[in-house]
């Protein structure tokens, strides 16, 4: 059977020093800052030891190239020698990204592909940079179909910042309807995605697709036009067995859960 177990940490929002940036202005996340509950999310997963560690986007909250290299010293520190794929979301500054994250001076969209254990993983940047709605251009919808064109031994996951729908209201994500076709003929499994602060699991143009919890902060929608920020954090575990896909949403909380831990 071939197996592959998935950490996903969502909408990290990771800064160094948060003083001047628009968490400074919220009362509630001054003493609850996303950095903490991301080293608390890498430390679980450091411990659960899954076989590759998926970000889907919003890495960083607006920052520079020294907010990136901050983030990879922070996964080196607790998740060193797992695989990690970087996703980009709205929130993310793409040229400080590529400097600060790969130290590499490019611009423009990044989207890879990276195969482990059978299975091929395609990430799509969905983002534009400080536009809260998605984006999947022609030319990344162009490179699908033809990595699609052909199947992989075990199957594909497909990695976005933005859900292709949500019942959140507060944003859309624009594509054109072609690719509703190649992922209805592809070998594509689940699109992992975050962006909504808010977990949903759906399926779409027969895929399944599953939002993750932010690790940073909770969104919901309470009416046509208002949204709230809340407490709600969590990352995923996503057991992949053949074709089936498992998860396992972990909640973070201001205060460790852990009651005792004995040996069995
Ligand atoms: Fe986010």
């Amino acid at each position: 059977m071939e197996q592959l177990r998935i950490a996903q940490v969502s909408d990290l929002h990771v800064l160094k020093d948060y003083r001047n940036s628009m968490f400074d202005r919220l009362p509630l996340l001054q003493t609850e800052l996303p950095a903490n509950y991301v080293q608390v999310a890498l430390r679980e997963i450091a411990e659960a030891k899954p076989d590759i560690l998926v970000l889907t986007g919003d890495l960083v909250h607006e920052g520079s190239a020294a907010d990136y290299r901050f983030l990879k010293m922070l996964i080196d520190r607790y998740c060193d020698g797992i695989p990690v794929l970087p996703v980009l979301g709205n929130h993310d500054l793409k040229q400080s990204f590529y400097r600060g994250y790969l130290n590499e001076d490019r611009t423009g969209r990044y989207y890879y592909k990276h195969e482990q254990n059978g299975y091929r993983f395609l990430v799509i940047d969905t983002a534009v940079e400080r536009n809260g709605c998605g984006d999947i251009s022609s030319e990344q919808i162009d490179w699908l179909e033809q990595e699609l064109s052909h199947a992989s031994e075990n199957g594909t996951i497909l990695l976005g910042h933005h859900p292709l729908q949500s019942r959140q209201a507060w944003f859309h994500t624009d594509y054109d309807a072609r690719l509703g076709d190649i992922l209805e003929k592809s070998d594509v499994i689940a699109y992992l995605c975050g962006h909504a602060h808010y977990a949903e699991d759906c399926t779409i143009c027969g895929i399944r697709q599953i939002t993750a919890e932010s690790c940073a902060f909770g969104v919901e929608t309470v009416s046509d036009t208002d949204v709230i920020y809340t407490h709600t954090r969590g990352y995923n575990t996503c057991w992949l067995e053949n074709r089936e896909i498992i998860v396992h949403q972990h909640q973070m909380f201001p205060v460790h859960p852990q009651i005792c831990r004995f040996a069995f």
